[in-house]
């Protein structure tokens, strides 16, 4: 039997966020194409995980989807609600429904506020709830997320790496939403207490039904937790698969190499080594036809002259390479 379709959480249509940056003095503003096309869905109770390196566009895509920034172009939908579209009032409704998590919580969390109070927060501003309701709501999402009482009136700079990111979760969920958005949530912390974290957070996912876009450059991370997997490069979608199939058979060359510059637990599912030479292209002045290209062993000019769009291969996989036909697996 086939699983009902469930109704997506999270839908992004061709999200792109272009930024005008200065080259120098005098110089003619330059187009960065940080974000320059993402789409796809994301159920209730499910993770996605978008994964690339460093400057392909993930924090970017974060704050489109925390409507922290407007995107330049495509639509985002929330629950059902246009947020590219929405007036102020639905936006400030919309707003609540869809929280982040950064990879320094510390940064975000006032030094001379008590984390209780740090946590009534998002209450005093979006609820009507009176002061010891407050409290109440405050102690009791502590306790979900692993802090003990006597953490209520200590300070950030007390907690450890792993407990303030605790917090910055607890705070995340104060206020129910649909979705959250973790931006490299674990990759500060040791590996022992990135794997409490992730436990943590799967634990908190099966009891809420919230849904993750999770957001990391390592697939060993990616791998406990996602159901499905966005590859990105310099902007773009060039690989999306349920997680086992992105693993077991992935089909981009850049998948490819990314996993195997990965350590992965099972030695014997390592792909043959193809190592990732070369840097991430400037988004600012990006490769003619498919961006990868100048760092793929199988480009051939067609790919130096045309970009490839994403196909669906069957499964849910969809990848953007002209030559995934022809590249023995
Ligand atoms: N506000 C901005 N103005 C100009 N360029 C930006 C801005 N934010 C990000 N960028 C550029 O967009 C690209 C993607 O950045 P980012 O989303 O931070 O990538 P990632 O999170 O994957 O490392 C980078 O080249 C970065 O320099
Ligand atoms: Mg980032």
């Amino acid at each position: 039997m086939s699983e009902p379709v469930i109704a997506p959480v999270l839908e992004a249509q061709a999200l792109a966020k272009h930024y005008s940056v200065s080259t120098g003095f005098l110089k003619p503003k330059a187009l960065a194409r940080a974000l320059d096309g993402v789409s796809f869905t994301l159920a209730p109770s499910h993770t996605l995980a978008v994964v690339g390196e460093s400057g392909c566009g993930k924090s970017t895509l974060a704050r489109q989807l925390t409507m922290i920034e407007a995107p330049t172009s495509g639509t985002l939908n929330l629950n059902g609600a246009d947020v590219t579209h929405a007036d102020a009032t639905l936006k400030k409704q919309l707003r609540q429904q869809v929280q982040m998590v950064f990879q320094n919580p510390f940064a975000s969390l006032n030094p001379r506020k008590k984390i209780g109070h740090a946590l009534e927060e998002p209450l005093v501003i979006n609820t009507p709830l009176a002061a010891e309701a407050r409290t109440e709501t405050a102690r009791a999402m502590m306790a979900r997320v692993g802090l003990r009482p006597e953490h209520y009136a200590r300070y950030p700079h007390m907690f450890s790496g792993g407990q303030r990111q605790r917090v910055a979760i607890a705070r995340a969920l104060m206020l129910s939403p649909k979705v959250v958005v973790l931006d490299e949530p674990v990759s500060a912390l040791d590996v022992s207490i990135q794997a409490q974290v992730l436990n943590l957070l799967m634990d908190l996912q099966d009891e809420t039904h919230v849904a993750y876009v999770f957001i990391s450059h390592n697939l060993a991370v990616v791998e406990l937790i996602a159901d499905e997997v966005l590859v990105m490069y310099l902007g773009k979608v060039v690989e999306q698969a349920p997680k086992t199939t992105l693993f077991a058979t992935p089909r981009h060359p850049y998948t490819r190499a990314l996993l195997a510059s990965t350590p992965r637990i099972d030695a014997t599912a390592r792909q043959t080594r193809q190592v990732l030479t070369g840097e991430l292209p400037s988004p600012l002045n990006p490769p003619s036809g498919c961006a990868f290209h100048k760092r793929c062993p199988f480009a051939v000019p067609r790919c130096e002259a045309e970009v490839p769009l994403l196909e669906e291969l069957g499964g849910g996989q969809r990848v953007a390479c002209h030559r995934v036909h022809e590249i023995v697996r």
